[in-house]
């Protein structure tokens, strides 16, 4: 049946390409976002759409709408974006949790929380499965976002135990695809950026730290498949692609697809930069039957040719 769904932080990179799918499917979107880090480009190809209506909000504002189902993203992802203004990305994250769980709690509705593998901070095992707790550094300048992200996941089981509100709970692993900007902050963005654009590569320490990429559509499939699953499927589900890699592999994969001239330098390491990422993605297989089917060299493909048109589109406004 076709179903009325609000998706907040709809102009960003997962929100627009979620927007994107539910649309293929023909069901009504609002898509709230307050711009921050979304852009009108990702969502230009929808303006058209009568199925598609944007709400330019604040997650942190209270608001309530006519629909069946809420997928909560609004919150920016990158560290440059969440650590420019770490009260409001705290805000964003525990403000947006209660507002989108009070409007789910009054229609009583599924609500789907982005949440995201930064709750695991800097892991001591490995790969990370749901039901370890994490290692956070809760003053630190990665906290805003980390701790955000944990105290609405807490939020939202306390709405399901106190109001059985049924909710899910989805931790995202690293993504990268089409729709992220070009100045997004992110490793995959960052180095394909610079690689088509003939600068230095940067990595941060000596690159052996390692991260493991899930492209777009296979995510946005796993994020579709949890709110439509049993009442008894709530989370926390991993979703993201366990092969692993380590920064310089990256790297080095991209100079080779880009045939790129650009040299890879080292930089510090941020502070609380976790070494390794790696999800457990069991739980996802057995209660969702989802696996990430896009390999590395397959999505960023795509994901190139897609930073190569941005790239364009820039010369042609600038000249
Ligand atoms: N992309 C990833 O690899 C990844 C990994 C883990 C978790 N996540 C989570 O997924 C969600 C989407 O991430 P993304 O990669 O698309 O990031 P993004 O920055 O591209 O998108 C976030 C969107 O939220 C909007 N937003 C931010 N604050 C808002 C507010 N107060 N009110 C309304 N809108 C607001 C932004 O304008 C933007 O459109 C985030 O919640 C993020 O924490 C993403």
């Amino acid at each position: 049946m076709n179903k009325r769904i609000l998706v907040t932080g709809g102009a960003g990179f997962l929100g627009s390409n979620l927007c994107g799918r539910l649309l293929e499917q023909d069901h009504k979107i609002v898509c709230m976002d307050n711009f921050s880090t979304g852009s009108w480009r990702n969502i230009a190809p929808f303006l058209d759409n009568p199925n598609f209506s944007l709400l330019k909000h604040d997650v942190t504002e209270p608001t309530l709408l006519d629909i069946d189902q809420i997928y909560n993203l609004a919150c920016p992802a990158s560290p440059v974006h969440y650590q420019a203004d770490p009260i409001a990305t705290l805000k964003t994250s525990v403000l947006g949790a209660l507002n989108v769980l009070e409007m789910a709690k009054l229609r009583n509705i599924r609500v789907l929380q982005a949440s995201t593998s930064e709750v695991y901070g800097d892991p001591d095992i490995h790969p990370q499965p749901e039901n370890y707790w994490g290692n956070v550094n809760p003053i630190g300048p990665r906290a805003c976002y980390d701790e955000g992200k944990r105290s609405a996941e807490t939020l939202f089981f306390d709405y399901q135990r106190q109001f059985a509100l049924p909710i899910k709970v989805i931790r995202i692993f690293n993504t990268y695809g089409p729709q992220m900007q070009l100045a997004d902050g992110r490793v995959v963005s960052n180095f394909i950026v610079q690689a088509l654009t003939g600068q230095n590569i940067t990595i941060y320490g000596d690159g052996m730290q390692t991260r493991s990429f899930c492209y777009v559509d296979d995510l946005v499939s796993g994020m579709v498949a949890m709110m439509n699953s049993g009442a008894d499927v709530v989370g926390p589900i991993n979703l993201g692609n366990p092969e692993e890699f380590t920064m310089r592999e990256l790297a080095d994969i991209v100079v080779e697809m880009t045939n790129s001239r650009s040299r890879i330098i080292h930089q510090p390491l941020p502070i609380d930069d976790p070494r390794q990422r790696r999800p457990d993605i069991s739980r996802a297989r057995q209660s969702l039957d989802w696996n990430p089917n896009v390999a590395l060299r397959d999505g960023l493909v795509r994901t190139i040719a897609y930073f190569e048109d941005m790239l364009a589109e820039q010369t042609r406004a600038a000249s």
